[in-house]
């Protein structure tokens, strides 16, 4: 028996699934379930991608925590993954206090084998948003084809790649500023000095498809660069230890930190024995499922990590290429993005699963989905030909012969020919060959019904005498249905679970595949699975055009929203009215937590002169510790107000409500005390 690691590449939980993902998530279950049938110990772990630039902002729109959003997008992940019968041993988080553990702690090895070195970068710095923008939330006109509207690292159009302060014409994203050039204190992870040792991993190990492998060494050629695994607060990530959470680790540093996590969290439930999977000479496999976007960080970056902390590296790296649907990339406005939830409003997930499966290879070449063939392949293989072998056969057998099958083999030769490609499917599964083996099992089932066609016991059975022989052959019929099946396991656990209630046997297990049944009591024959109705196709491009139409307007409404507060204005007053406010600079010096309150926060402020007590509602926005040292603006001049807590004495300005709440801070030089007017 063999012990295996199976990890998934972890969803970013900031949007929905779509069939793009659902790809990927497919293959390793099937890969998964083949092991688990065969009897090997294999846990298969995933969970969500939680940091980063994106997630925040996606938050900070939404008005709500980062923390909110990532709870919400990972139950909806989770849904999905259920419905479309990817079963996860263990379904963790990467924010999770688990995952913060190891990630310091290799971290603090990393630096401490002198892996990590300090370095100051310039980078674009969005001065209105006060943050540094990763290359993606800047956008400009190529600076080489004059492509407008282009990324700040690569140009859609002519493929070139340059850094944000390249583009022509340079704005943030996130607020439409120009962006500047900072300065900031980077911490690098020195991948320069672990070429070598990378090297010879990349040249002994069997872990690479033979595509990824040519990458890498296009990599090598071109010379390893050391990778940048710090970003500036403000990030939602892990705090970097020793910076006084002004620096974070980089998303994808902990990421796949997150894949250690999730199965240390199954092992601390499941009493698995942790160390002997990822000790330096781990006998177990482990083997990582991704996307081919993403080979960088797993074949290069990450193994790299691995070795440097005398952890073990993984057996095999398995990407797999993009989805197309028609021959086209995923299009919002051809309808052809399509969610997974939206697909499962009108579709079996095991429809998808069978294409899928009768699509993918070992190799990492784009799979298109074609809708029509989708259609016509799942309906003529899994209904036509597969399904139809029990259903020509069953009847017979229940109603002539009280439901048991023959005591004995008919034609030896179809039954040897089936058990011949025992092999050779199993050996294709486990290469992850699922189209030649769904080939092969396909053509058991031509020949399964072209022995039914050559028999036909419906004219059999007309005849005096025949009996028997349609018992026979309906027997056999049966039996060569059951192996079918139990090759389709783990493609189609759903329909192969009812066909197992319908042969009235416990659930397969691998070796038990080419087992025959005889003198066995089948149950009665219930339809196993319908036929795709091609108007399905058709319901399911309508509904992704219409969640795009919602979508896009939910944006104009609120844009619309913005421009109209900005024009709720209230009324008008004159100059001596404002004057009435005094308002001053005050420097926060202390911030408390306030028992009993889930809105306000105790703020100690200092006016210059003196010191003033101040109770504001901004918990939902701003934790304690990352207000203390800011200076704001403090309405001075309030009368004094009593609360059930103390006495407020005096009000600190924000912009925005609810979750989203910005507090004003002044330029750089204002001191507690100065009046503001
Ligand atoms: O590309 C992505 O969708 C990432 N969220 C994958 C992370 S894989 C692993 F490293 F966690
Ligand atoms: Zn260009």
């Amino acid at each position: 028996m063999r012990n295996i690691l199976v990890t998934n590449a972890l969803p970013y939980a900031n949007g929905h699934l779509h069939l793009g993902h659902m790809l990927g998530y497919i293959q390793s279950d099937i890969w998964v379930r083949f092991q688990k049938m065969r009897g090997n110990q294999c846990h298969f772990v995933c969970g969500s991608d939680t940091h980063g630039t994106p997630i925040m902002l996606k938050a900070q729109n939404a008005g709500i925590k980062p923390e909110k959003l990532v709870e919400q997008m990972s139950q909806s992940h989770r849904d999905d993954f259920i419905d479309f019968e990817v079963e996860f041993d263990n379904y963790h988080s990467t924010h999770h206090p688990l995952n913060q553990e190891i990630v310091e702690q290799i971290y603090l090895k990393l630096k401490a084998s002198h892996l990590i070195e300090m370095r100051e970068i310039a980078q674009a710095y969005d001065p209105k948003a006060k943050m540094f923008l990763p290359d993606r939330f800047v956008k400009g006109t190529c600076p080489k084809c004059k492509a407008e509207d282009q990324y700040g690292d690569s140009c859609e159009v002519c493929s070139a790649t340059y850094s944000p302060i390249d583009l022509i014409n340079p704005k943030s994203v996130v607020t439409g500023e120009t962006p500047i050039q900072k300065n900031s204190e980077h911490f690098f992870f020195k991948l320069s000095k672990l070429s070598e040792d990378i090297h010879k991993w990349m040249k002994h190990t069997k872990a690479l498809q033979p595509e990824v492998q040519n990458k890498l060494k296009e990599w090598f050629e071109f010379g390893l660069q050391d990778w940048n695994i710090s970003r500036d607060a403000p990030y939602f990530g892990f705090p970097i230890p020793g910076t006084n959470e002004q620096k974070y680790f980089y998303v994808w540093l902990d990421a796949p930190m997150g894949y250690i996590a999730s199965f240390k969290d199954l092992c601390n439930r499941a009493g698995i024995d942790f160390e002997s999977y990822w000790k330096k000479d781990s006998q177990a496999e482990l083997y990582h499922f991704i996307g081919k976007d993403i080979i960088y960080f797993h074949a290069l970056f990450w193994p790299a990590i691995l070795n440097a902390v005398n952890y073990r590296t993984p057996t095999g790296i398995f990407a797999n290429g993009f989805l197309t649907v028609n021959g086209k990339k995923m299009s919002k406005s051809r309808g052809t993005f399509i969610a997974a939830r939206t697909y499962l409003h009108h579709l079996k997930a095991e429809y998808l699963r069978y294409y899928f499966a009768s699509k993918l290879t070992p190799r990492i070449d784009d799979i298109d989905l074609n809708l029509e063939d989708f259609v016509q392949k799942v309906n003529s293989d899994v209904v036509g030909k597969v399904v139809n072998i029990a259903s020509r056969c069953a009847g017979f057998i229940n109603k002539q012969f009280n439901g048991v099958l023959a005591s004995h083999i008919q034609d030896q030769q179809i039954v040897e020919r089936f058990h011949a490609m025992h092999e050779e499917i199993t050996q294709l599964f486990e290469k992850r060959d699922f189209a030649q083996a769904l080939r092969i099992i396909m053509n058991l089932a031509d020949q399964a019904n072209q022995y039914i066609d050559y028999h036909k016991p419906w004219q059999l059975n007309k005849t005096e005498g025949h009996e028997a022989l349609v018992h026979d052959v309906c027997s056999l019929g049966i039996n060569l249905f059951k192996i079918i099946i139990g090759y389709l396991k783990p493609i189609m656990p759903e329909l192969t679970l009812k066909a197992e209630g319908f042969l009235n046997i416990n659930q397969m297990q691998w070796a038990e595949i080419p087992n025959l049944l005889f003198n066995h009591k089948i149950n009665a024959f219930k339809p196993l699975i319908d036929r795709v109705e091609a108007e399905k196709i058709e319901l399911i491009i309508e509904e992704t055009k219409k969640m795009q139409t919602e979508a896009m307007s939910v944006k104009e409404t609120q844009k619309a929203q913005v421009t109209k507060n900005s024009l709720n204005i209230a009324d008008e007053i004159k100059i001596d009215d404002f004057l009435k406010v005094d308002l001053r600079i005050a420097k926060i010096i202390e911030a408390d937590h306030v028992e009993g309150s889930d809105k306000l926060l105790r703020l100690k402020l200092d006016l210059g002169q003196e010191q003033r007590q101040v109770f504001s509602g901004i918990k939902s926005a701003y934790s304690p510790e990352k207000l203390v040292g800011k200076h704001t603006v403090v309405v001075a001049n309030l009368a004094p107000r009593k609360m059930r807590f103390g006495i407020s004495e005096g009000m600190v300005l924000c912009a925005g409500e609810g979750d989203s709440l910005y507090l004003l801070e002044p330029d750089e030089g204002a001191l507690p005390g100065m009046r503001i007017g």
